[in-house]
């Protein structure tokens, strides 16, 4: 980072839905991070979009030189799933730090390239996990890891929505589709909330035969995990919105809803049930684009490694790609043993103040999700 700049520059990769709605409106709540460059294919983004936030527009044949430029010290991967990994390894081969959205990659090889090139280079990679900065989720995650709840034996979710097939998630197959990512979302939770590695998974899928999509658009999933603990959660494309998540353990209940998404009216919120009664934790909305961006600042400005790493990516992907296995052979995929070197900590949360979203109608060139 040059080293008269108080605040990390951003350039912002892919000008879609996620970059426009949340992350650019995001970054100006942060105090240690600013916008400066956008890379898009799109002419009409180019002049609207970068002139609207006053930065410099880049095209993807330019991508290697806006690295070398000077300009800017982090890269906001926000391009579909699929063409994540070279924009990735390209930056972290130039030493510049990236903050890669989730899923990290579209295959368990290409996520250990990934975290390759980021062990090969001075940069700091981390995966855009935005609960990991929220209170609430941090809150449960902290309290279900300390024992509040008892011993955690099970897990379910369900997390739907009605997807358009013309988005980019509706037609490029499993790696498109709901599961890499809308089930990355419970996943990543059970794994927090038990503070363990799944050992093994199942799933089924379907196809609603009034719908268009070129994958399973609702997939039940079903996880083991060591010490006598399951999970199970569900995502769809082909239905209403829903999102909940339950965790029983043996002192308590929690049942959390909202508890996925984000938004400035979205404050997540759960019911922790005991024998002594109900108690509701609701949190304010916060910025949680603007968190995950402050805190990943912070890391580079004072030399630290981030929690959400490329490890942590990759420990979601594993499962990610045993469920696509488990739903073309109908078996049951056994995961090898695996420890997670680190965990979110309640210092991770942060509450800055949520940004106001652009209508679907101020964004440029949106191909919209919901249909
Ligand atoms: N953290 C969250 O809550 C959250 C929420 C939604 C999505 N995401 C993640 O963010 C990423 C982007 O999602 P999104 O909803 O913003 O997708 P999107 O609306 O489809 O936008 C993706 C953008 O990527 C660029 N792009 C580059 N190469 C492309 C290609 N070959 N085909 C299509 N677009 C291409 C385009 O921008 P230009 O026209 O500017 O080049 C496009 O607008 C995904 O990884 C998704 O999983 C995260």
């Amino acid at each position: 980072m040059a080293s008269d700049t108080k605040k990390v520059r951003y350039a912002v990769v892919g000008g879609g839905q996620i970059s426009q709605q949340a992350f650019m409106p995001g970054v100006g709540q942060t105090d240690n991070s600013e916008l400066a460059a956008l890379v898009t294919g799109d002419p009409v983004k180019a002049d609207k979009l970068a002139k609207k936030y006053g930065i410099k527009p880049w095209t993807y044949d330019q991508y290697g030189d806006m690295l070398k430029s000077g300009e800017i010290d982090v890269v906001y991967v926000a391009t579909p799933n699929a063409h994540h990994t070279d924009l990735v390894v390209q930056a972290l081969e130039a030493g510049i730090h990236v903050l890669l959205e989730k899923p990290m990659t579209s295959s368990v090889e290409d996520a250990e390239k990934v975290v390759e090139a980021q062990k090969a280079s001075k940069a700091k990679l981390m995966i855009a996990y935005r609960l990991h900065h929220e209170p609430g989720t941090v809150e449960m995650f902290t309290r279900a890891r300390n024992g509040d709840f008892g011993e955690l034996r099970a897990f379910s979710s369900t997390f739907t929505q009605n997807v358009a097939e013309e988005n980019s998630r509706g037609h490029n197959g499993y790696w498109g589709g709901p599961v890499p990512d809308m089930g990355t979302y419970p996943l990543n939770a059970v794994r927090n909330l038990f503070g363990e590695e799944p050992v093994s998974v199942h799933a089924v899928g379907t196809k609603a035969s009034d719908r268009g999509f070129d994958f399973h658009d609702t997939v039940a999933v079903t996880l083991r995990f060591p010490d006598e603990k399951t999970a199970q959660f569900t995502v769809s494309y082909a239905t209403a919105a829903a999102e909940s998540f339950t965790l029983i353990g043996t002192k308590a209940t929690i049942h959390a809803t909202p508890c996925f998404m984000f938004g400035p009216k979205t404050g997540i919120t759960y019911v922790e049930k005991t024998e002594d009664g109900e108690k509701t934790h609701a949190f304010d909305p916060v910025e949680q684009f603007g968190n995950e961006t402050q805190y990943f600042s912070d890391c580079i400005l004072n030399g630290r490694d981030p929690e959400a790493d490329g490890e942590e990516g990759l420990m979601d992907m594993r499962v990610l790609a045993a469920v696509e296995k488990s739903l073309e052979t109908g078996e049951t995929v056994v995961l090898p043993p695996a420890k997670r070197a680190k965990r979110v900590s309640s210092d991770q949360a942060l509450r800055l103040p949520p940004a106001k979203e652009p209508s679907e109608d101020e964004m440029i060139s949106i191909v919209p999700q919901s249909k």
